[in-house]
């Protein structure tokens, strides 16, 4: 089928018979009758937004060559409220059709993986990947592969499926960096977020030796021109990815929450929520190009006005694909539970990706989505000849 057309292939309501909350799932597209795209939760969470992140979850899928179309869970329920798991346990009981058989889903904002595998645990699916496991040749195997490489330890104490989509991010960065030519240990970067992607791009900038001067969390702006021990801070975080402000490092600074917005940095990072960067504050930003953590942080008016003054902004379903990508290619059996291999495949495909957005922008001002766009569109044409050719579209092969 051609992914091409912009409204998805199906929009689904759910309201929960206890709280009232409501829950969506778009499905973009499918491709060999899979789509991919993780579950949020926040308070306000509307089937507009959802919409749009099912778009992007088709984007990263066409960008990163993977054989799976795009999707996307949302509810509108707070996820600090002692009932947000009752709530997500109940819409994923009544999406089990769609879990069951094309929708493989994953964390995302507000919805910890090991949260989302509990309940699918607890709803006897076992892993939220299940649409996908349950087609391979073997699935009580590639449980264990993908089990293996989501809990595979990470120095720091974390695990791989937790670091991998912050790792990326910092590829990212890293990759835009290299093409200015700006000296690692001398370039600044402000991160809105540190919960999942915002604190593992914190915590591999800093290992690269990057100044990472301003953090912010949903209570404000953490900021140190000189840089923030980023270890001490993540140690500090709750389960909401909130840092304690009662035992902070001496020398942070503690600022309103927008302030990480107009932060003096090089780089600016939202990993948070989506629409961050809007025409009513994208005039703060400082920074020469941004990197989008968080799905959908920039308005596409705000992304114009930042081009037009010379910002570049590496669009979300490049920089944030990492998590996705590198969960297809645990699926795949084309990485193991070695993290050097997961951090090696990773690095080379961003920085190649960021270097090629990169190239456009500071020889012709192309807006790095613009081309990278053009680059998932050609992807999508060649699976859409490889569909109508007579042997049509190769099932999706999980060993
Ligand atoms: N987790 C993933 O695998 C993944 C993958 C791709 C994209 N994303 C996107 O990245 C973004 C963040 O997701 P996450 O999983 O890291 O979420 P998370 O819940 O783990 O962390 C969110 C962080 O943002 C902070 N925050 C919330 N509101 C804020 C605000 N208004 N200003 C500043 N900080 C605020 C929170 O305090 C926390 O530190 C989302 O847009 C999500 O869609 C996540």
């Amino acid at each position: 089928m051609d992914t091409r057309i912009a409204e998805p292939l199906m929009k689904l309501t759910w309201t929960d018979p206890v709280t009232g909350a409501r829950g969506y799932l778009v499905v973009h597209s499918l491709v060999s009758g899979v789509a991919t795209g993780g579950t949020r939760m926040r308070a306000g969470c509307t089937v507009d937004e959802v919409a749009d992140l099912a778009r992007g979850m088709a984007n990263k899928t066409a960008a990163f060559n993977l054989p799976v179309g795009g999707a996307k869970g949302g509810i509108d329920f707070d996820p600090k409220d002692p009932r947000a798991t009752g709530v997500l346990t109940r819409f994923c009981e009544f999406l089990r059709p769609w879990l069951d058989s094309s929708w493989v889903t994953a964390e995302d904002l507000g919805v910890p993986q090991h949260l989302i595998d509990e309940v699918f645990a607890t709803l006897g699916l076992e892993q939220s990947y299940h649409a996908a496991i349950r087609r391979s040749a073997d699935p009580a195997r590639t449980l264990r592969r993908v089990q293996a490489g989501l809990n595979a330890p990470v120095p720091g104490g974390q695990l791989l499926g937790d670091v991998i989509g912050g790792y990326g991010v910092a590829q990212a960065c890293l990759g835009a960096a290299n093409t200015w030519g700006w000296a690692v240990p001398e370039t600044t970067v402000a991160i809105q977020g540190i919960g999942t992607m915002g604190g593992g791009a914190a915590w591999y900038l800093h290992e690269a030796g990057m100044k990472v001067v301003a953090v912010a969390d949903a209570a404000g702006t953490l900021y140190d021109p000189e840089g923030l021990d980023i270890p001490a801070l993540l140690e500090l975080r709750d389960r909401f990815g909130e840092v304690d402000r009662g035992r902070l490092p001496e020398g942070v600074q503690s600022l309103p929450r927008e302030a990480v917005v107009a932060a003096e940095a090089d780089i600016f990072v939202p990993a948070a929520i989506s629409y961050a960067l809007r025409v009513d504050n994208e005039n703060l930003v400082k920074a020469k190009v941004v990197v989008e953590a968080a799905n959908a942080a920039t308005t596409p008016e705000a992304e114009a006005a930042l081009s037009a003054r010379g910002v570049a902004v590496i669009p979300d379903f490049i920089a944030n694909a990492g998590a996705a990508a590198w969960a297809w290619w645990l699926l795949l059996g084309e990485v193991g539970a070695d993290p050097a291999d997961s951090f090696l495949r990773l690095r080379t495909e961003m920085q190649a990706k960021v270097a090629l957005v990169l190239a456009e922008w500071h020889l012709d001002r192309v807006p790095p989505r613009v081309t990278a766009l053009r680059q998932a569109e050609a992807t999508r044409e060649a699976r859409n000849a490889e569909a109508s050719s007579p042997t049509g579209v190769p099932a999706l092969m999980i060993p």
